[in-house]
């Protein structure tokens, strides 16, 4: 009797999960409820509710990656996948406002505090935690540096590798149109190198292109964020075309200030210049001096030796 209750109750809570739809933005959200609704873990007992009509903001997504990484790291030890490599100053546990934009703070949950533009990427030292960040200044101009699979016998052409990227990252990372349109690209045939650079007004705060560039990194290395299994694939001439060695550079509507650490390799460099002249100066002079002396003495002794005669 009790084993036909639980089989019933389970019955139900499959079918009423089963009526919500994935998230289309976050393979790794949990949609449920009545109205459905869409959650992501993005601590260990914390979730943040989605709009997966859209991209996510990259804060949320740095949360529920760390939380991930959490989760898997009492299970595994080491690379996950031979391509993992360890980003020195890449992911952290970041604070999110309500909105999703990162606190231009941040301190990963240590004594141990930087500040960060709103791709949140460090832009200062790291200092202690009475730093001062007097607001996130915004990244405008996101460069992203890429690489294409090579195409057995076809000749690449740059203008419809430029237009099928743009209809591509148009239509997989719902990209502003403006965005779209003033994108430039740079590319490198014989090393089938692409740079694309994605820019916006230096104020505009609404449109997020670090949000595009993280969908588009996870994508490129093959980890990507979308539900199901939709690739970043442009398509040039009949060929899908398949990207690798993604890079992304960050600029700030101000410039970064790590200016501590110039300034201290600047001195250091100074002070090893002063150092080493001081002691060669010093060897110039002993060597003056014992020379001197030998000769005096040689004098001194000749002069001895010529007194018997
Ligand atoms: C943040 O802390 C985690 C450990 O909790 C560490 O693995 C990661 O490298 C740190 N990130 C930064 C940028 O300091």
């Amino acid at each position: 009797m009790n084993s036909v209750v639980v089989l019933l109750l389970l019955a139900f809570a499959a079918g009423a999960s089963a009526q919500c739809p994935p998230c289309k933005t976050m393979k790794s959200a949990i949609c449920d409820g009545d109205p459905c609704t869409c959650t992501l873990q993005v601590g260990k007992d914390e979730k943040q509710t989605l709009d997966c009509e859209k991209l996510l903001p990259k804060c949320f997504l740095m949360m529920a990656e760390m939380q991930q990484n959490r989760a898997k790291a009492g299970r595994f030890l080491g690379k996950p996948t031979e391509d993992a490599i360890v980003d020195n100053d890449g992911i952290y546990d970041p604070e999110c406002e309500s909105t999703g934009t990162f606190k231009a703070l941040q301190c990963n949950n240590t004594e141990e505090c930087w500040c960060v533009n709103s791709a949140g990427v460090r832009r200062t030292d790291k200092s202690d935690k009475s730093l001062k960040c007097d607001k996130l200044v915004e990244t405008y101009w996101v460069r992203l540096q890429l690489k294409h699979k090579e195409i057995p016998n076809y000749e690449m052409n740059e203008e419809e590798l430029k237009t099928a990227l743009q209809t591509a990252i148009k239509d997989r990372y719902r990209m502003p149109q403006e965005i779209v349109d003033s994108m430039e690209m740079m590319y490198d045939k014989d090393a089938r190198l692409i740079v694309l650079d994605l820019k916006k007004e230096k104020d505009d705060k609404e449109k997020d292109l670090s949000g595009i560039a993280y969908y588009m990194e996870k994508d490129v290395k093959q980890k990507s964020l979308f539900h199901g299994d939709g690739k970043f694939e442009p398509e040039v001439g009949g060929n899908k075309v398949e990207m690798e060695d993604i890079l992304v550079h960050y600029v700030d509507a101000e410039p970064p200030t790590f200016t501590m650490r110039r300034l201290t390799g600047g001195v250091i460099a100074v002070i090893v210049v002063v150092v080493l002249a001081v002691i060669a100066g010093l060897l110039v002079v002993y060597f003056a001096n014992k020379r001197d002396k030998a000769r005096y003495q040689k004098t001194h002794v000749r002069e001895l030796d010529e007194m018997p005669k």
